[in-house]
């Protein structure tokens, strides 16, 4: 991979030998990788999180399609474009919200129908365009998203949206990147982002590593800083917008975006184009991923709920877009995002909504 500066994190790395995926369940403690050689194992390690994050998730998809055409090629060359519908489906079915793995199958599978003879360097090179154009569409949203920070402030971000998260750079963390650069953000607030911790693992070794001030938080205490006028700016992902603006991202950003509204606070959403799903009218049509209650009943493999207790355990909620300032893409800049203003910068003309 090339020079990558002041970002030189990869969750994702092909390699000669397969996929190498960077472990971030047993990050920070240990940085652990994983290799994988078949499209299996990449729906496996999708679905246990191994990988995670919209655009990463979109991108190792990519590569779980090389690995199948290759492996499905060699078995059957007669076959092997019917034949690799079965691990498509497997990879679709890994995890339901973030649109940018079935954008990037769907990607995938149109260029599959036009290669003729062993598929195998023509979808290589095809995934690996899609990974450097996710990093090169990071890099823009950076540069403006930090344009609309117009004064030094302290910004708060949920979950973990960096190069972790992507193909590398990051989302909402590259506009943080690029902002704390400009010498617009003093601080960074980070969400622990309860269950998985993304915030507290993944977020804090990322800014800890740029030399990025960061200061954790539980998100039950995200109102409080916001009423004592300790930030200006909210700044999250996406995995999945809706053509209204709508925005599903990891649970716990609605209430962000309520309390935001109500204490003056301004809210961002980022996200590549991969991520805009201009097929969903409204957030309601968004499939919210539940994952497994045991999530939320133990901690680091230890039981921490009252035996007998149950819990819920939705991985995402959807933010309306009236609660959202701005949505930045590689695009462009949507503030007060309407369905108008997202098909202008999608270049599309605005469907009318069924049944009106
Ligand atoms: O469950 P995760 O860790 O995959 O959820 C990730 C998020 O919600 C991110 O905010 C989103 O994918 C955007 S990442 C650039």
């Amino acid at each position: 991979m090339a020079e990558t500066g002041h970002d030189s994190i990869r969750a994702v790395e092909w390699t000669d030998q397969g996929l190498k995926l960077l472990d971030q369940r047993v990050l920070p403690l240990r940085q652990e990788h994983v290799l994988l050689e078949d499209a299996a194992g990449v729906a496996d390690a999708i679905r246990d999180m191994v990988v995670r994050g919209a655009p990463a998730i979109g991108v190792a998809a990519a590569y779980g399609v090389v690995l199948a055409a290759h492996d499905r090629y060699a078995r059957s060359p007669a076959t092997w474009k019917q034949d690799i519908e079965e691990d498509l489906q497997r990879l679709a079915e890994s995890r339901p919200t973030a649109v940018n793995l079935f954008w990037a199958i769907a990607h995938m599978r149109g260029h599959m129908a036009r290669v003729q003879g062993d598929p195998t360097s023509a979808l290589l090179a095809e995934a690996l365009r899609i990974h450097e154009e996710d990093i090169a569409a990071n890099r823009r949203m950076g540069e403006l998203g930090a344009g609309l920070i117009t004064r030094q402030c302290s910004v708060l971000t949920h979950c973990n949206t960096g190069s972790l998260a992507t193909g590398g750079y990051g989302t909402a963390l590259g506009v943080i990147r690029a902002a704390y650069g400009a010498g617009k953000i003093d601080r960074v607030y980070a969400d622990e982002t309860r269950p998985w911790l993304q915030g507290a693992r993944l977020t804090a070794w990322e800014l800890v590593q740029e030399q990025i001030p960061v200061t954790l938080l539980v998100e039950g205490a995200a109102a409080h800083l916001m009423k004592q006028g300790g930030v200006r700016w909210v700044i999250v992902g996406a995995d999945r917008i809706a053509a209204n603006g709508d925005t599903a991202n990891k649970i716990g950003t609605y209430q962000l975006a309520v309390a935001a509204r109500y204490h003056g606070v301004k809210f961002m959403v980022v996200a590549p184009t991969s991520t805009v799903d201009m097929a969903i009218a409204g957030g309601n049509e968004i499939r919210i991923e539940n994952r497994s209650p045991d999530e939320v009943l133990n901690l680091a493999a230890q039981r921490i709920a009252a035996m007998g207790a149950e819990a819920w355990n939705p991985s995402f909620d959807v933010t309306p877009a009236e609660l959202i300032d701005a949505i930045v893409t590689e695009k462009g800049v949507v503030t007060a995002p309407t369905v108008e203003k997202m098909a202008a910068m999608m270049g599309r003309t605005p469907q009318p909504a069924l049944g009106g």
